[in-house]
């Protein structure tokens, strides 16, 4: 057996991908963009199609344009899925609560036209504190929210009393600013700072008996995904999705219900002063959610250039 094939028996596990034919490879439960990975997609010949459809679709609004190319990928992307996929709002919105929803209905609409149910999309929004407020109306109309670029405890906590469906916390990102912080190449897996944030956010989770599914994301290399085998779910880019389907290997389950319970943390309450208090004592939580925000944005505004000049080609 693989190490792949062993660890979907703990954890559902995600295919983290804006290529099409690599979500057809794979297989996997569910998939997830973000606006990077839809760049560099829209950017491959392969999928230039999806890109003139969504550009002759908007009729010359650069904006619905880009939102209708995030749902022909997520279209394509879902046929290969048995489960649901997750398309991200724009990153320039990520302080505006109102405009976020505003995107997310239209997203949801876009996809509903083209026959696709709100049950196999989650919306991804960055877990900012407008994004969380964002979420938690979304959620009252079935929109399924998906937070993303989570970095701190206290973005965990807040999302999960909004009653968002997922959050994707990222480990990578938080072992890149450790290693760049401490000097180092690497840092063992039993230190990881990134593996950590998720274990105790899942098993905060499970002990207070919330809802809010976890979904480890961003991942450096193979031995932090198998330290969080059993967490709800993983989503894992093709590369790393190859190493574990070559390694053979049977891999442990080190996330449960059951070893949460053992853990007894304090339940917090944040409200907006705390939460952005409590965040905020976090440097790598406040660097890398900066930070994040400005590549997904700089990237969504590079999307919108190409549209641009590909609607004026074509003009
Ligand atoms: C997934 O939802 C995230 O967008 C993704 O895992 C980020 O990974 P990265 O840190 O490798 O960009």
């Amino acid at each position: 057996m693989s190490q792949l094939e062993s660890l979907a028996k703990h954890s559902l596990v995600v295919a983290d991908t804006g290529d099409i034919e690599a979500v057809a490879r794979w297989r996997p439960q569910d998939a997830t963009t973000n606006p990077s990975l839809l760049l560099i997609s829209s950017e491959d010949p392969r999928y230039r199609r999806l890109v003139d459809s969504a550009i002759r679709d908007a009729r010359g609004e650069t904006s619905l344009a880009m939102d209708g190319l995030f749902v022909q990928f997520g279209k394509e992307i879902l046929q290969y899925v048995a489960g649901r996929v997750s398309t991200e709002v724009d990153a320039r919105l990520s302080f505006d609560m109102a405009g976020s929803i505003e995107r997310a209905r239209r997203l949801i609409s876009l996809y509903e036209r083209q026959g696709v149910s709100r049950e196999r999309v989650l919306i991804k929004l960055a877990a900012t504190w407008e994004g969380i407020r964002a979420a938690e109306r979304l959620e009252r109309e079935r929109i399924h929210c998906n937070m993303t670029l989570l970095f701190s405890f206290a973005q965990a906590a807040a999302c999960a009393d909004a009653g968002v469906t997922l959050i994707s916390p990222f480990v990578g990102r938080i072992y890149d600013w450790h290693r760049q912080a401490r000097k180092v190449d690497d840092i063992p897996i039993e230190e990881d700072p990134g593996v950590a944030s998720v274990v105790r956010i899942y098993n905060y989770y499970k002990k207070h008996g919330y809802r809010t599914q976890v979904m480890g994301a961003s991942f450096r290399k193979t031995g932090q995904i198998l330290a969080l085998a059993g967490c709800d779910l993983l989503t894992i880019a093709p590369d790393l999705l190859q190493k574990l389907a070559a390694a053979p290997g049977s891999v442990d389950r080190k996330l449960s219900v059951e070893k949460a319970q053992a853990d007894s943390p304090a339940k917090l309450e944040l409200d907006e002063k705390a939460f952005r208090w409590l965040h905020n004592e976090d440097a790598m939580a406040t660097e890398k959610l900066a930070e994040g925000i400005r590549r997904f944005a700089a990237d969504a505004a590079r999307l919108e250039r190409l549209i641009v000049s590909l609607a004026a080609a074509a003009a």
